[in-house]
């Protein structure tokens, strides 16, 4: 088997809590930001961008996420204010895939958001093939609109996800996936039998 296809079949997520350092290099996080880049994208529209959250970044944006929650949780315990403060340093290296989706007369918007979806998935398989851990996460504050404010997105851009980055504390465990023929069907045709 092809190492690229082991990778495929193999690659798990490591949950951010179970990160720590270190993160890609700058090197490699521009190789893993090259490979989201190169995904299937109909009419070259790049309808996705990327904003990197790293260092003090991530503390200072966290207080947004923190103040958010506090205002919509009256009487909320303060040690869960801080780990909201706190998400974006669970890994070394955070970066947000932002869906840029347009009106367009010939490309449908469905497939401009599933264009960033592959980013994500490209960005993980490349993360997994330099041997760092991943985890494409949105929570809650991907859909609060004034963390998507503070991110600086635009009227009418999403969050696709966000690509926690780091070094795995321990290896995951594998997770129940489908069965190959509950999900994988021929297509015959009604009328022949
Ligand atoms: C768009 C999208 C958003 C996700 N958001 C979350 C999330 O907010 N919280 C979470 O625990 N998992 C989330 N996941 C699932 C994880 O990324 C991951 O798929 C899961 O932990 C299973 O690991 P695996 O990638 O090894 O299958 C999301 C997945 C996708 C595709």
């Amino acid at each position: 088997m092809s190492e690229t296809l082991d990778l495929l079949h193999k690659r798990r997520s490591v949950v951010a809590l179970n990160m720590t350092e270190p993160g890609p290099t700058k090197d490699d996080l521009e190789a893993i930001l090259r490979a989201g880049m190169r995904v299937p994208d109909h009419g070259k529209l790049s309808p996705w961008r990327f904003v990197i959250i790293e260092g003090d970044a991530r503390l200072t944006l966290g207080r947004v996420l923190a103040d958010v929650f506090r205002a919509g949780n009256s009487g909320i315990e303060q040690e869960r204010v801080e780990f909201e403060a706190a998400r974006f340093a669970r890994a070394p290296v955070v970066v947000c895939v932002v869906s840029r989706a347009q009106e367009h007369a010939k490309i449908p918007q469905w497939e401009q958001v599933l264009s960033a979806g592959a980013v994500c998935q490209n960005m993980l398989v490349a993360a997994s093939a330099l041997g760092y851990a991943s985890q494409w996460l949105t929570e809650w504050y991907a859909y609060d609109a004034t963390v998507q404010k503070a991110l600086g997105l635009d009227g009418g851009e999403k969050v696709a996800g966000f690509i926690y980055l780091g070094t795995a504390k321990e290896a995951p465990q594998e997770r129940v996936r489908p069965e190959f023929d509950d999900v994988v069907q021929h297509w015959k045709d009604p009328a022949a039998s």
